[in-house]
């Protein structure tokens, strides 16, 4: 699995949003997407999933250019997209959003709902409950755990930690540790860039939707300048 953004351009009506976006995934690799509130990091995960598409540039997944198709298949190819908020059908039970979701394993994908109740076992002890009376933690959790039954080759997460509390976002980290080391990979926007650092391999910080620093987590999070822009 390798995904490729070849400057892509993105709009709302209009405004002229994402400015020729670059950048790549590679196999089991976790990227960091960091930048300010309105940097664009939500519409280049919107962009890749075809949800606002790009209007110029490419997408490539897995060899395949996926610039111009629709979301259903986006996500059928093997792209799980977890957005930011509350996006659960909180009058449903736990278990019942996650059978939604639940698509056949594939290869170097095998997620099922005995394994992700093994990785988060509050799941399988809330099964019946609404979806809608967790709290902000477990509702992150139920949203990550749907994403993995769809079997995903990679994961896009829009700003997890938003709204957590500080011990909540220590298990987050935890848990997405858990998900690289079982070779997922994943594309991280996050504000909270310190967090996504943490668990990253390399990182893009964007800015007025163009790249304006691509490296390595570490040197990012050494970098005076990276920080400075970043408030960290
Ligand atoms: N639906 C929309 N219609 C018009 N402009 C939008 C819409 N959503 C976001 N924007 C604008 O696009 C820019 C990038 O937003 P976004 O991708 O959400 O940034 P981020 O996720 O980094 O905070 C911002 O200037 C924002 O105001
Ligand atoms: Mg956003």
């Amino acid at each position: 699995m390798t995904l490729e953004l070849h400057e892509v351009h993105a709009y709302y009506g209009q405004s002229h949003i994402l400015h020729g976006i670059s950048l790549t995934v590679g196999p089991g690799e976790v990227v960091a997407l960091l930048g300010r509130n309105g940097a664009g990091k939500t519409t280049t995960l919107r962009a890749i999933m075809g949800l606002t598409p790009a209007r110029s540039g490419r997408i490539m997944f897995d060899g395949q250019d996926i610039t111009h198709k629709p979301t259903h298949v986006i996500a059928r190819l093997g792209i799980s997209y977890v957005p930011s908020g509350r996006r659960l059908f909180g009058q449903l039970t736990v278990l019942q959003n996650l059978q939604l979701w639940q698509q056949p394993p594939r290869d170097g994908s095998r997620w099922n709902l005995e394994r992700v109740y093994e990785v988060f076992p509050r799941l399988a002890e809330f099964a019946r409950r609404r979806a809608g009376s967790l709290s902000g933690g477990e509702q992150q959790m139920l949203k990550i755990g749907r994403a993995l039954l769809a079997n995903p080759k990679l994961l896009l997460l829009d700003e997890p930690t938003e709204g957590l509390a500080p011990t909540v976002v220590g298990q987050l980290s935890q848990w997405l540790k858990l998900l690289k080391d079982a070779g997922l990979s994943m594309l991280l926007a996050e504000q909270n860039a310190l967090f996504a650092l943490k668990l990253a391999d390399r990182g893009y910080v964007l800015e007025k939707g163009q790249i304006r620093y691509a490296a390595s987590a570490e040197e990012l999070r050494q970098s005076p300048e990276v920080r400075a822009y970043l408030g960290v």
